[in-house]
Parts: structure tokens; sequence; C-alpha cells
């Protein structure tokens, strides 16, 4: 059994990132700018916003963390976005998410320049993901497919099943999949809450990406000898050993299920570092785009 390292390949990516950002610093041109948009005060998006602020440090982008209370309307989260989307010292742009109950997810991510959508979660981006254009991946499974690439994991055949079908993770990572090419070539099956025979499937995969948000679900009699499991659950879970109370678990029982494994993601250290990488990948992608460095 072989441990995916999220945190070793993330290091590396970076490095890569900022090499090549110096050498645009070098030859005069700016560094690469990622703008992330927080509504309200959740410790959790905080913390993500956070990782990914200190992230572009580490790649020598700037970054602005442009923070706005909780009570802002539509209106103005839209006048916000529509500056965003004008602003050319700006490559790409984040809007954290979950937003407060009052604000259409929905048209707030449509406003979104697709240009500038780094998060990929733009419908037009979306649609080019499906159509197998050049676009910009969401970061999660744009992070597992970096993963799967940088470890040479075979997809060519293989069974895939993915666990949870959430627009963020498990439907863009089934159209990843199922592409012509590699990472891909593989046939992709996405299970959900109303499936029947789930364990089943499971036995059958040859790579399983789980993605339900349900601490250890995946258990070891649901894994074939030799498959690869992809672990994308970060689960807070009660424990008294730790100085925060709580301790962070994948979706998946990883002490049983990683002796049967060819390879494994931890939780963490695994897919969650790789998706704030993935998220460099994106912007750097888009200022090259700019510059057309690419
Ligand atoms: N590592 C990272 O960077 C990263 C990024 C994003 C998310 N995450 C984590 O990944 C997990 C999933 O996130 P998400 O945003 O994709 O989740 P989500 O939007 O909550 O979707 C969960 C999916 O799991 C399915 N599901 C729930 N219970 C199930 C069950 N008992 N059997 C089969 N399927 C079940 C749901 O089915 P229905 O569609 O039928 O409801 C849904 O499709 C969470 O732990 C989240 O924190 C991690």
């Amino acid at each position: 059994m072989k441990i995916l390292d999220g945190k070793l390949l993330s290091k590396k990516i970076k490095e890569e990132i900022k090499l090549e950002v110096d050498g645009f610093l070098s030859n005069g041109y700016r560094a690469p700018h990622l703008v992330a948009v927080l509504v309200g005060e959740d410790p959790a998006s905080k913390f993500y916003v956070k990782s990914k602020m200190k992230s572009c440090e580490q790649v020598g982008f700037r970054s602005t963390n442009m923070v706005v209370d909780k009570s802002i309307t539509q209106l103005d989260l839209l006048s916000i976005i529509g500056d965003l989307n004008k602003d050319q010292g700006v490559d790409g742009y984040i809007v954290q998410l979950p937003l407060p109950e009052h604000l259409d997810v929905d048209i707030v991510l449509e406003a979104i320049s697709p240009d500038k959508d780094v998060d990929g979660f733009h419908p037009v981006n979306m649609g080019k993901l499906i159509l197998g254009l050049d676009t910009f991946v969401p970061a999660t499974p744009l992070g597992i497919i970096e993963i799967i690439k940088r470890y040479n994991i075979p997809t060519e055949g293989k069974d895939v099943v993915i666990v949870g079908r959430s627009n963020i993770v498990g439907k863009p990572m089934s159209i990843c999949l199922s592409q012509k090419g590699y990472p891909g070539n593989s046939t992709v099956t996405i299970v959900h809450s109303r499936s029947k025979n789930i364990e089943e499937k499971l036995k059958q995969a040859d790579i399983i990406i789980a993605a339900i948000g349900k601490p250890n679900f995946v258990k070891e009699h649901m894994v074939k000898e030799g498959a690869v499991v992809i672990d994308v659950g970060i689960n807070r879970v009660e424990d008294s050993s730790k100085k925060s109370g709580y301790s962070l678990v994948g979706d998946v029982d990883f002490d049983n299920v990683a002796p049967k494994c060819s390879y494994i993601t931890p939780v963490p250290g695994g897919v969650g570092l790789m998706t704030v990488t993935a998220l460099m990948i994106n912007t750097l992608k888009s200022y090259k785009k700019k510059y057309e460095f690419e």
C-alpha cells in the first residue's frame, strides 16, 4: 500500500508555480492576483480562505481577502462581483461558499466572469468541462487529477465508483474520468443517497472516490484488494484526546481500508491540500492566458 501524499505533492507543485512566478517577475511582469470574497464570519469559511491566502503567499501571488458583512444584499454583492470582473489587476477570484441563506448562490456564481472563475463553478466552465474543452476544472477534481497524474495511476478501462454527486466534487469528477485521454477513459459510476447496492458497486471498483461527508462510510469489506481509494471527505468527530476536542476524519475508514489498497489518500494530508493547490494552478492559468503565455 502506498500513501498518495497530498502534502508532499502540494509542496512540489507550489515550488514549481513559484519558479514560474519568479520568472515572470524578473521579466518585469506583475504577480498573479487572486481575490477571495468572504461573506460573513463563518469559522470554517474563514479557515479555508486563510489557507488559500497562505498558499498565494507561498507561490508568490498577490492575494486579497475581501471580507463583507453577512447582511450584504444580493445587489451589493453583485456590484462587487461586477467590479472584480472589470478589474484588470485581478486574474481570478472566488466567492467562498456557503453563502448566507438570503443570497442566491446560483445567481452569484453566474455573475462571475467565466474568464476569472478560478473555482470553475460557472455554468459556461462546467459546460466546457462536459464538452472536453479547455476550462477551469473545479479545484477538488483538479487536485485529484493532479494526484492521479503525478503518481501515474492508470485510469484507462478502470471501473471507478464515485460516492457523492455534488456539483463541486462528484459530478465534475465523473466528467473528468470519463473523458477521452489520460487521466480518463474510465467507466464511471456515481452513487448517492438514493442508490441501491452501494456496497456491491464499491466492491467491483478499481478506483473509489468518496465525497459524501459521512465519517468512515467506506469500510474494509466494501473495498476490493488492490483498489485505489481517494478520500475527499473532511469530517469533524469528537476526540477528547485532542486539545481542540475534535479530530478530522475522511469518508473512508482509513486504518482498516488502507492495508487492502494499492494507493490511498490520508485525511488530513490528502485531497484537502491539493484542492488549495489546484486553485493556485487555475489562478496561474488565468494569468498566463491574459498575458498570452499559454
Ligand atoms: N478535500 C476537499 O478539499 C473537499 C472539498 C469539498 C468537499 N469536501 C468534503 O467532501 C465531503 C463531500 O462534500 P460535497 O460538498 O461534495 O458534499 P454534498 O454537497 O453534501 O454532497 C454529498 C453527496 O453525498 C451523497 N450522500 C449522502 N449520504 C449518502 C449515503 N448514505 N450514501 C450514498 N450517498 C450519500 C449525497 O446524495 P444526494 O445527492 O442524494 O443527497 C450527495 O450527493 C464533505 O465531507 C466535504 O467537507 C472536501
